[in-house]
């Protein structure tokens, strides 16, 4: 089957070879966890190695961060949006929403001149502030989700937790419901040092590998490294519960 790779080492081989074409890609962590990071190497992947543009949606940071992290890695966005290959759109949820919801707004005009497959929407945690009530919110969500998906793009969004280290709070699995593949970053303590770690917690339509891996923000961008085998007991957010609560959050609906 077609897959939409991350070109994130690692990464791609626990998704079993990447994304699903057209699918919504929440990936959520505490901050500083490397969401951000995830999201334009994806971007910044489809662009330099698999003829994908790309669009950069945020809510909150100003476009030159992206444009100064990324360089930090060795990736040259400036360069790419000489090239049309890239856009960075700074915009608000309500106005991405509206634009999307209409025929022919900018974002659909844009991925249209410019071809783009995939998109990071950074963060989705900017349209908690539509809605207070929770189904209309979880509604604004999916009509948003879909009209992407509409555009023929593969998304990645990513979405902020607040817990940090200790007990992992449930997942949101509203939000859970709406994404095609939900990825979970988290910090963990090991033998009293901070440590990374990826979860795949579900991927709609595929297999994925379900162990809990390691994983490293290097020069080269996310690096996806061996599993946390045995290490259960260590971490003191433990994520044999943090994936029983997100079993559970599924099946009491
Ligand atoms: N060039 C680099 N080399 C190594 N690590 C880096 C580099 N640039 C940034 N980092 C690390 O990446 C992390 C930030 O990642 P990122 O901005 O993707 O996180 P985030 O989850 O999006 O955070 P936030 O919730 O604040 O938006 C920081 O911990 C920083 O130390
Ligand atoms: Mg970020």
């Amino acid at each position: 089957m077609e897959r939409v790779k991350t070109g994130i080492p690692g990464l791609d081989e626990m998704l079993w070879g990447g994304f699903l074409p057209q699918t919504a890609n929440l990936v959520e962590g505490a901050p500083g966890t490397g969401k951000t990071t995830l999201g334009m190497q994806f971007i910044y992947h489809g662009i330099a190695a698999c003829g994908e543009p790309g669009l950069i949606l945020t809510f909150e940071e100003f476009p030159e961060q992206y444009y100064r992290d990324a360089a930090s890695f060795g990736w040259d966005f400036h360069q790419m949006e000489r090239e049309g290959k890239l856009r960075v759109i700074m915009t608000s949820p309500e106005v991405s929403k509206v634009d999307l919801e209409r025929v022919g707004g900018r974002i659909e005009r844009l991925v249209q001149e410019m071809g783009a497959r995939r998109i990071l929407v950074d963060s989705l945690s900017h349209f908690e502030r539509l809605s207070t009530d929770s189904v209309r919110l979880r509604g604004i969500i999916y009509g948003f989700v879909n009209a992407l998906k509409r555009e023929g793009l593969t998304a990645v969004l990513t979405r902020e937790s607040v817990a940090l280290l200790g007990e992992a709070e449930e997942p949101d699995s509203g939000l859970a419901f709406l994404v095609d593949s939900y990825i979970l970053l988290r910090y963990v303590e090991i033998e009293s040092a901070v440590r990374k770690a990826l979860l795949v917690l579900k991927m709609r339509g595929s297999n994925h590998d379900k162990g809990i891996r390691q994983f490293e923000i290097t020069s080269r961008g996310v690096e996806v490294r061996a599993p946390f085998e045995g290490r259960e007991g260590i971490m003191s957010g433990s994520p044999r519960r943090m994936m029983d609560s997100f079993v559970q959050a599924f099946v009491r609906r």
